[in-house]
């Protein structure tokens, strides 16, 4: 019996960039909603972007656009993005919906007839400048601990001390950098004690995996406080019905996207939304990361029950992606977005290398770089891809491109494969990639020894009808293995059903033979992995810093691509000297990955810097260039010599440099007003 099932993964924020920590999810996600299809199974696939709350209202605003552009813009890159790895959702849609709107009122109109929202006065820090309300992470000042400056108002960076914002020393507000003040403010709560019966039974009916029980029963060990659900304007989200100035809190809307996408997707193809979400007919399924847990394990099916609305089945949770067994870091340039990855290396690496790390569990997955280049070249190059890559040839370029019957010295071989399948499935089912690829991989192994031992490219010399059955039997074999594969594998899937002359490959194949059957000119499945381009995805990494990627997750919401610095006076300003220079010389720095040296003339004063711009220029296309230089910058002692100024350019660094130019006319030596 074929099952219904809705699918979904956590919605990324549309402030940033889908980085290989991301991934982590979408790909357990896209493999497991593969495997379903392949399995004949109706599953579709929801996701949308995350676009509600302060990061993207200031990151827009920094950015002089509106938060609609803003969205739109990242909208298109995600989906890019997603496409290009093969992430196949049926519905990527998005939370600045109409759909999203009319279903977040109806939930909180649900919970509010139910009586669980109730209104409470609270004070909040408030930017009088800007006048808006500042989210703890937009409030910086001295840590009350550790005296560290600069840090956020949630936490401390340098000693990992938590406190209020409120505790924070000479606090000031990361938009306008001047002193926040408290202030009051009417707001929602949503109270969640009223479910604290009716979760405790929805767990026990298995809504998490057991790994995941102990954190809920600490949450209830002290106790399940109300939530705010509301933000005061100016703020980009929906509105509170019958409310002016008040909007719903991000993380409201945020899950509600999933039914939204899910709604828009229905509409669209003739489906009845409510028989789809609510009848019991589909099966639902979310995927998350360990860090949202609180939000869908709790909130999301209480304020469900609030509206009478069906709750999910499950979650499956799993853990953070660590790169060479440390957290993700721009320095060590291994803080990849998706994109770098992309300019770099094949999606298929990733899809396959983190299978082989999945398991179904909250643990953290790591991402070691050589195992990585080691595991793919081994396993999936030199076994995988390696079974059809010498037999297919041989068939198509000497034997008419026509497959006979299998040999019978294969018939066990063959059974042996068909008769994984079960255990292949189950492994799938249960989220434990990593076990189904090691027995893929053990049978593979079992199929390059079939090949060692009846040697066809020796065999064809004197028996080209017994080499035919041979092959025959090989590229079956190779083909239960792409059935399996499939899921992690699409696009190896795709060149070996072309390869193969054959429709799409789905698991009930697994029953059939293929024989007596023309197979078409064979193409290479896929490249070795180069350590070049790795150390080369790397390096760009370093270079190309995104901005940061802001978690709105509860107690921070959000970090500031590139806050103002401090205000400063006029006389402040006169104190630089800006000059504008003449570049007359210019050179690498031996020992520097991003210096070039350069001789400035200031119109007969000279000066001499170093500048971080090698990335982005070559040295003999800057002489005679005019820059503007910080003239009176005290001299620095660097490691490769003296640097007496500064040249002004724009950009994030690495290749993304801008060296400021004076229009035409101007002249070395002249200040810049
Ligand atoms: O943590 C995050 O990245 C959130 N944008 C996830 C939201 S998931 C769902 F609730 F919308
Ligand atoms: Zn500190």
């Amino acid at each position: 019996m074929s099952r219904k099932m809705l699918v979904t993964s956590a919605l990324p924020y549309a402030n940033g960039p889908i980085h290989i920590g991301h991934l982590v999810e979408y790909l357990q996600t896209d493999i497991w909603v593969r495997f379903q299809k392949a399995c004949g199974n109706t599953c579709y696939y929801f996701c949308a972007d995350d676009t509600h709350g302060t990061p993207v209202m200031i990151r827009a605003k920094n950015e002089g656009t509106m938060p609609e552009e803003l969205i739109a813009r990242v909208h298109r890159e995600h989906v890019q993005d997603f496409s290009d790895f093969q992430i196949a959702f049926d519905n990527y849609y998005t939370t600045h919906s109409e759909e999203n709107r009319q279903l977040s009122e109806r939930i909180y109109t649900g919970a509010l007839k139910a009586g669980s929202i109730v209104k409470k006065t609270i004070q909040q820090a408030y930017d009088e400048q800007e006048q808006m309300w500042l989210p703890d992470r937009y409030i910086k000042g001295t840590c009350p601990r550790c005296r560290a400056e600069n840090q956020y108002g949630d936490s401390c960076d340098v000693c990992g001390a938590h406190y209020q914002a409120t505790e924070l020393i000479n606090p000031v507000s990361a938009v306008s950098g001047k002193p926040p003040i408290l202030k009051e403010s009417t707001h929602y709560f949503f109270k969640l004690s009223d479910y604290a019966d009716a979760l405790k039974k929805l767990f026990e009916a298995g809504y998490v995996q057991e790994s995941v029980k102990n954190k809920l029963d600490e949450w209830f060990a002290t106790g399940l406080k109300d939530w705010d659900i509301s933000r005061d304007g100016p703020y980009f989200g929906f509105k509170i019905p019958g409310e002016e100035n008040k909007y719903f809190y991000v993380w409201l809307d945020a899950p509600i996207g999933y039914m939204a996408s899910c709604k828009n997707y229905c509409d669209r193809h003739g489906l009845d939304f409510e028989q789809v979400w609510n009848s019991g007919e589909y099966e639902i399924y979310h995927f998350i990361g360990k860090d949202i847990m609180y939000f869908h394990a709790l909130f999301w099916p209480a304020l469900l029950m609030a509206a009478k609305m069906r709750c999910p089945d499950k979650l499956f949770v799993h853990g953070f992606l660590t790169v060479n067994g440390q957290k993700m870091s721009k320095s060590k340039g291994t803080f990849i977005t998706a994109r770098t990855y992309l300019n770099h290396l094949d999606p298929q690496y990733l899809r396959y290398y983190y299978a082989t790390k999945l398991s179904g569990d909250v643990g953290d997955i790591d991402l070691n770089v050589n195992d990585f280049v080691n595991r793919v070249n081994a396993d999936l190059v030199g076994k995988l891809a390696n079974l059809p890559s010498r037999s297919g040839p041989m068939l198509t370029k000497h034997l008419d491109g026509k497959l006979g019957r299998p040999d019978d010295s294969a018939a066990d071989l063959l059974e042996e494969l068909r008769h994984a399948k079960q255990a292949i499935v189950e492994n799938y089912e249960t989220l434990n990639y990593a076990a189904a690829l090691r027995l893929i991989c053990t049978l593979a192994d079992k199929c390059n020894k079939y090949v060692e031992d009846h040697q066809p490219w020796a065999l064809i010399k004197t028996d080209p009808e017994k080499t035919r059955a041979v092959l025959t039997a090989v590229l079956n074999a190779a083909r239960l293995l792409t059935i399996y594969l499939k899921p992690v594998l699409p696009a190896f899937a795709e060149k070996m059903e072309r390869f193969l002359n054959i429709p799409p490959l789905t698991f009930a194949d697994t029953e059939t033979t293929l024989e007596n059957h023309v197979i078409n000119n064979f193409e290479r499945l896929i490249e070795r992995m180069d350590q070049k381009k790795v150390d080369a995805m790397i390096e760009d990494s370093k270079q190309n810093t995104p901005p940061e990627t802001t978690d709105t997750s509860a107690p921070s919401e959000a970090t500031l691509e590139e806050p103002l610095a401090a205000e400063c006076t006029i006389d402040d300003f006169m104190k630089v000297d800006l000059r504008i220079a003449k570049v007359v010389k210019a050179s690498a720095v031996e020992g520097a990955d991003k210096l070039l040296s350069l001789e400035l003339d200031l119109g007969g004063l000279k000066r001499h810097v170093f500048a971080g711009i090698s990335k982005a220029y070559k040295p003999e296309d800057l002489i005679g260039r005019l820059v503007v230089c910080v003239a009176n910058l005290k001299p620095r002692k660097m490691k490769f010599g003296l640097s007496e100024g500064m040249v002004c350019a724009a950009g994030a660094g690495g290749s993304e440099v801008f060296l400021i130019s004076p229009d035409p006319g101007a002249k070395p030596g002249q200040r810049v007003h």
